[in-house]
């Protein structure tokens, strides 16, 4: 009954298009002070050197170095928790535009700041960019989540994280020696993303609100409709406007949950903890000591021409996006969290052999750059899609936005302690700096092994069931649900 409405149209693609530079912007900016560490990092001590008329010590140099790196996510989390007041007063599209002028500001500061001779500018730089990536973690999918035909939102919601990742490769390459990883080019480097900024400001206003934000919020039926018809290339759009009447009723009934409630709750306890625990076992599985640092790991592990092992590292995990997209849709997102987990620990305790032996001879070094590849495409696999999928599944309408919020708070604490404290780490341990992962891998896997229920396959009104009342008899059902991860007999397709 909806088979030709689920139909690309230009006015789709275009939109969507456009929506996901948000997603490039972030994976960019994640990735874009891996290759030119080096470089940054003597531009500091040469600051100091004209201040204080001496070179700056190591430690200082550490600190401010993971400091610039880390304040990212402090960003993100500002940003991530903005989203959803700020989606809702502007709207889709205008928001994605008024949130420009952070990137616009942060590239700004970044690419000034050689200039200036002040890494101050690059460390705040790097906290403003960081808040306008946080924006483009809740707005690019929920944009493209509500302009998307129903049979299509899977499809055209995973272009986000494909942006995300590609966005990474692309400062990989730009971060090459010759390109623009030098010590005239790097400004420009860090300040591409304006250039990327204008170009979605640009053509933003082309694209449409979201119709569901107009009917919905706003209660603008007939603009919605009139955008509905370009979007879906037809003028029967009466089931998409019901489906979406009937969604405005669902939210009205269930009323949105707190931050307060949703941890007094018992109902919502169980699921809060397992969306959290996800969230960091995304983070602290080690991920992010890879896509922040591994120019500098593969250096110290010998490796001539490190940068090429990095962008080895990015076409590994854009390769393993794309094979996830297909695999999320086959296997059940239980297992494939695990594989990635176990799979990950076993990479990292090989990387650790690797590098440990590689002191003394030269050939397992690249056994190290396999173990890394291995690490990053497991991550892709598992710990990289999936704990964002099971927390949108876990929670119905009412303490979505809420449950969201935390798991993005949780997820961008965690991002922030390992780009901070990775380098310390990196010291102290040298060799075996991987191994704190293995020991965070494990307890992660642990967990999700007698913790997490399946989801696929299920409404999550089905999952949220399990969850409900924790004393009467269904206790028993989920606790089996949980150790086995099982799908109870009764869950019907949906
Ligand atoms: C700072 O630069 C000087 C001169 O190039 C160098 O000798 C010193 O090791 C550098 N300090 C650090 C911490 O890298």
């Amino acid at each position: 009954m909806e088979s030709k409405k689920g139909r690309i149209t230009c006015s789709l693609a275009f939109a969507v298009s456009i929506a996901t530079i948000g997603s490039l912007q972030f994976g960019y900016n994640t990735g874009v002070i891996n290759a030119p560490e080096k470089i940054i990092k003597s531009f500091y001590n040469e600051t100091y050197e004209r201040r204080y008329s001496k070179f700056i010590s190591d430690g200082l140099l550490t600190s401010l170095w993971s400091l610039s790196v880390a304040i990212f996510s402090v960003g993100g989390m500002v940003g991530s928790l903005s989203v959803g007041y700020v989606a809702n007063r502007f709207g889709r599209r205008n928001s994605m535009l008024l949130v420009n002028v952070t990137a616009l500001l942060g590239g700004a500061f970044m690419a000034l700041s050689k200039l200036a001779w002040s890494p101050e500018m690059l460390i705040i730089g790097r906290f403003i960019i960081g808040v306008f990536s946080g924006f483009c973690t809740g707005l690019v999918p929920m944009y493209i989540g509500e302009l998307a035909p129903t049979r299509l939102r899977g499809a055209l919601g995973t272009l986000n994280q494909l942006g995300i990742v590609v966005g990474i490769l692309i400062a990989q390459i730009f971060g090459l020696r010759f390109i623009l990883g030098s010590e005239q080019l790097w400004p420009l480097l860090l300040g591409i993303t304006c250039l990327l900024s204008i170009i979605q400001c640009a053509l933003l206003p082309f694209c449409p609100e979201s119709p569901r934000y107009l009917l919905i919020i706003k209660g603008k039926t007939e603009e919605a409709e009139e955008i509905l018809k370009r979007l879906r290339g037809t003028h029967d759009v009466v089931s998409d406007i019901n489906e979406m009447k009937e969604e405005g009723e669902r939210m009205a009934q269930e009323k949105p949950v707190s931050f307060v409630e949703l941890f007094r709750s018992r109902q919502y306890r169980q699921p809060i903890i397992i969306s959290i625990v996800l969230q960091l076992s995304q983070q602290l599985s080690g991920i992010n000591a890879v896509f922040y640092y591994s120019t500098s790991i593969f250096e110290e592990a010998r490796i001539p021409q490190p940068v090429y092992a990095t962008i080895g590292v990015g076409i590994i995990n854009t390769v393993f996006t794309v094979v996830s997209l297909f695999l999320v849709e086959r296997a059940g997102r239980r297992t494939l969290h695990l594989i990635g987990l176990g799979g990950m620990a076993v990479c990292a305790v090989i990387m650790t052999i690797a590098l440990k032996l590689g002191e003394q001879i030269l050939g397992w070094n690249y056994v190290s750059i396999v173990a890394i590849f291995g690490f990053v495409a497991l991550f892709e696999v598992g710990p990289g899609p999936i704990p964002w999928f099971i927390v949108a599944e876990l929670f119905s309408q009412g303490p979505r936005p809420a449950a969201m919020a935390v798991s993005g708070c949780s997820n961008w604490t965690a991002n922030f302690l390992v780009g901070m404290l990775f380098p310390y780490a990196a010291i102290g341990c040298g060799p075996y700096v991987f191994l704190i992962f293995v020991v965070l891998l494990i307890i992660f896997f642990i967990f999700t092994f007698f913790k997490v229920p399946e989801t696929r396959g299920r409404t999550f009104e089905e999952i949220a069931k399990d969850f409900q009342s924790s004393k009467d008899d269904s206790k028993a059902k989920r606790d089996s649900v949980e150790l086995t991860g099982v799908k109870v007999p009764q869950s019907g397709p949906e």
